[in-house]
């Protein structure tokens, strides 16, 4: 997996932009109304994440927002007041959110496009360094986390969400439903009434990537995950628990963890209790270490 690949899926599935129907299609590139769908759409669904980010000691500090999708969390960070600077891998993502910043008159020191794994920011630039939903993405995670140590300052912090290995989504819903979901429709999508089931939506992808690839291959969870997450083109994932993240962040010690968000589909969780337990977002608060 090289970051090219990583970059081409972002830039052609902007993120969120399936769920509210896209700004350049159904939107027509109004921005100001697509950016107050979008928010309205992200901070229903995931009604954790305000608390979450207000939560966040920012105000006064230099921010740097590390893979910014449509910048809904930038502009609650500057409203927090962050002295926020965003970077990002694809070219489409920085030219929403500089026009939502922009649109909405709020004060930023610099957006720009580029990878965590060569951060153009000099050493012990910031005080805090937040990512959401990002990490997990980066195939390089060596590189990124020493990238991420290098422009933090000794005293500052990391706080990160990366999907959970111990939730109901990874456990029961990829790992079981939806596995034996495509076990069984991969033999009836070659019958007749299977095939016209078969040529829509999510299903119809599924059960081309297990052809092309091997549908036994393909059902292995390190494989399945990566296309069970962030829709069937996703090219990488990993879930993560304390362990992992130890091992995959040695320039920090975790200093908190939290799981939020209770989502599983198909199963109808939303909004259900237990979210510490099972829930799908794993918020990692870390420190630098030496
Ligand atoms: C799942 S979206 C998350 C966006 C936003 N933080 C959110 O929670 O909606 C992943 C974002 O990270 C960006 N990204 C992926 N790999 C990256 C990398 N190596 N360096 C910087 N940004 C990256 C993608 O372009 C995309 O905008």
């Amino acid at each position: 997996m090289d970051e090219q690949t990583v970059q081409r899926f972002w830039q052609d599935h902007a993120c969120g932009d399936a769920q509210v129907g896209g700004l350049h299609d159904r939107f027509a590139d109004d921005y100001e109304k697509f950016f107050t769908d979008y928010d309205r759409f992200r901070y229903q669904n995931e009604r954790h994440l305000p608390a979450c980010i207000d939560a966040l000691d920012v105000a006064g500090k230099r921010v740097l927002e590390i893979g910014l999708g449509q910048g809904a969390d930038a502009e609650r960070l500057i409203r927090r007041g962050a002295v926020w600077t965003g970077v990002d891998l694809t070219a489409e993502s920085v030219e929403r959110v500089r026009a939502r910043l922009t649109l909405r008159k709020l004060p930023y020191e610099e957006i720009r496009q580029g990878s965590v794994l060569d951060l153009p920011f000099a050493d012990d630039t910031f005080d805090v360094v937040f990512s959401h939903g990002v990490l997990h993405h980066v195939p390089e995670i060596g590189q990124a986390q020493r990238e991420i140590r290098r422009v933090l300052r000794p005293d500052g912090e990391l706080v990160i969400m990366l999907y959970a290995r111990w939730s109901l989504n990874y456990l029961v819903s990829i790992g079981l439903i939806r596995r034996a979901a495509l076990l069984a429709a991969y033999p009836l999508a070659r019958t007749g009434l299977g095939r016209s089931v078969a040529t829509r939506g999510k299903l119809s992808a599924h059960l081309g990537n297990a052809a092309e690839r091997g549908l036994f291959r393909y059902l292995r969870m390190k494989e399945f995950t990566h296309y069970n997450t962030d829709g069937p083109a996703n090219p990488y994932a990993l879930v993560y628990d304390r362990a992992r993240v130890e091992q995959d962040f040695p320039s920090f010690r975790v200093a908190r963890l939290y799981k939020r968000f209770m989502h599983a589909p198909p199963l109808p969780v939303h909004g259900l209790p237990g979210e510490s337990i099972m829930g799908w977002h794993l918020w990692v608060h870390l420190v630098p270490r030496g």
